[in-house]
């Protein structure tokens, strides 16, 4: 991908581009789940949980909506996400960069414990383990991952906690 990442504030109008991007991104991740059939969860949870509680920066490339992540005043990033085809362009680092930036005293988050891609990418970027736990939409185990300013953000090997 040759063009390169703005990020700016999220705005209504990227609903649409924002709850697709979220729907086929979980799908290429999980492509045994029907997330077509979350949809309307989704939506109601985009609205009423995340914008407006949450800060939201999307992530464009030549205006098309390839990435967002949101954080919250006490420093939780429920989402982040990038579309498939920007994954290990660059995307995603700008995003929790813009995340650490929004929350510079700490950022905490939940991860499935089976989401290597996205433990590898944390741990990359200086969040460590801290804990398990389990989702309570789904009921999947996952792990608590922090991050803290006076922490590395040198890329560290992953430990076994980081599953998988
Ligand atoms: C999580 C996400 C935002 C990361 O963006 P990305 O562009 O894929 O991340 P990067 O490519 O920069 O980093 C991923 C790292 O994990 C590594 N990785 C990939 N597959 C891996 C695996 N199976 N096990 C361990 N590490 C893995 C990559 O090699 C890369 O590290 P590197 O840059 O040192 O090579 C993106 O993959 C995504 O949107 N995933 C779906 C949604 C999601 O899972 N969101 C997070 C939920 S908590």
């Amino acid at each position: 991908m040759s063009s390169s990442v703005s990020l700016r504030g999220y705005r209504p109008a990227d609903e649409t581009a924002a709850i697709e991007l979220w729907r086929r991104t979980w799908q290429h991740a999980y492509p045994a789940i029907d997330f077509s059939a979350r949809l309307a969860w989704w939506q109601a949870r985009w609205r009423g949980e995340l914008v407006g509680r949450a800060r939201v920066r999307v992530a464009e490339i030549d205006n098309d909506l390839v990435g967002f992540v949101t954080v919250d005043r006490n420093g939780y990033v429920d989402q982040i996400v990038v579309a498939p085809e920007a994954w290990g362009s660059g995307v995603a680092n700008a995003l929790i960069a813009e995340a650490k930036r929004l929350s510079p005293s700490g950022l905490k988050l939940h991860v499935n414990v089976d989401n290597a891609r996205a433990i590898g990418f944390y741990r990359k970027h200086g969040f460590t383990a801290a804990g398990n736990d389990f989702n309570p939409h789904s009921g999947a185990p996952v792990l608590i991952m922090r991050w803290h300013e006076t922490e590395s953000d040198d890329p560290s090997p992953a430990g076994p906690a980081g599953g998988g």
